[in-house]
């Protein structure tokens, strides 16, 4: 008989006709969302289990499931595995980097422009039928080219919008991250190792694409918009609660800075109610790493990692390889 996996989530049916071959698939095809206590019953005598970045895997949920052996995410981030957990469960988890990165940064460097040149806003004007003339000032923006480009996290993704920006429009680009790029990778990228204070002070436009962790909690908070200049842009496609979103409703309402872009929220998919109502801030749902191709590849890796690990005992892309040699 074939090992018992759950698709936590809806899914391509060719993804799933793929796991199909390999496992036993109860899949969640009306992509209903499940508490903490369905997820659990759901997950009774599975070893496999597909999520997408919005089911918590945690002390609780693998203490009721003792069966699980692997949970393979749809996503890069994994801030919804306690990974500490699953690594004393002897759970591995996987995620999917790589096939997302540069995908990813194309959308952060679209955000970072629609957040500079006021497009939401602009159109929303357009749309209301409000444009009855032209002035010389209407919906004047921040530039863009030869502008400074901050990086918060530098990772792939930080990397693919420093060259975006280095490379394509001419932007000084600085970084702060926990550890130094190599001199290559600095060169390829073009980009400045700064302190996180000359960072803030510094950027025209922000961009924060680091992890979510108890360390990155509330890495942009009031004292840190404090610091930034009432003239630059913040733009978040990394997590919701990276950014503390009531003081940065606050800061925007006030223009302690000129506008943020966010595709990320905490509590998502709720949003903060003042950044409904402010007009500097371009908003999206979540949507940084979707094109069809990469969502398709996503989905592809996590299958694979489930194949990879429970039929071939190999995962492709490993967050916890330490279990695989228990
Ligand atoms: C999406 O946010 C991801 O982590 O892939
Ligand atoms: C994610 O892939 C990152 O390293 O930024």
């Amino acid at each position: 008989t074939q090992p018992k996996i759950l698709v936590a989530r809806a899914i391509f049916p060719e993804t799933l006709a793929f796991l199909e071959k390999h496992f036993e698939v109860e899949h969640n095809q009306d992509d209903a969302t499940w508490d903490k206590q369905e997820l659990t019953r759901r997950l009774q005598g599975k070893v496999g289990a597909f999520t997408t970045g919005t089911e918590r895997i945690d002390a609780e949920v693998l203490a009721a499931c003792p069966e699980l052996k692997v949970c393979a995410n749809m996503a890069v981030g994994f801030n919804n595995f306690d990974l500490a957990a699953m690594t004393k469960a002897g759970v591995l988890g996987t995620n999917t980097p790589d096939v997302l990165t540069e995908t990813t940064a194309d959308f952060g460097f679209a955000l970072l422009m629609a957040t500079a040149r006021r497009m939401a806003e602009s159109e929303h004007y357009l749309r209301a039928g409000q444009w009855t003339k032209w002035r010389y000032d209407m919906f004047a923006g921040a530039e863009v080219h030869g502008s400074t480009l901050g990086i918060l996290g530098m990772g792939r993704i930080g990397q693919g919008i420093a060259k975006r920006g280095a490379h394509g429009f001419g932007m000084n680009v600085i970084y702060h991250n926990r550890s130094r790029l190599s001199p290559e990778l600095e060169a390829a990228c073009k980009a400045r190792y700064v302190g996180k204070e000359e960072l803030l002070k510094t950027a025209d436009h922000l961009v924060l694409v680091l992890p979510y962790s108890a360390e990155s909690h509330h890495a942009i908070g009031a004292a840190e918009l404090a610091q930034m200049k009432p003239t630059a842009t913040l733009v978040n496609i990394a997590r919701g609660g990276i950014v503390d979103d009531a003081a940065l409703a606050r800061a925007l309402k006030d223009h302690r800075i000129a506008a943020a872009g966010l595709d990320v929220f905490e509590g998502e998919p709720k949003v903060h109610p003042d950044l409904l109502t402010v007009p500097n801030v371009v908003l999206t749902p979540h949507i940084a790493s979707a094109t069809i191709q990469t969502r398709r590849a996503m989905a592809q890796l996590a299958a694979d990692n489930l194949v990879g690990f429970l039929v071939n005992g190999k995962p492709l892309t490993p967050l916890n390889p330490e279990v695989l040699k228990k």
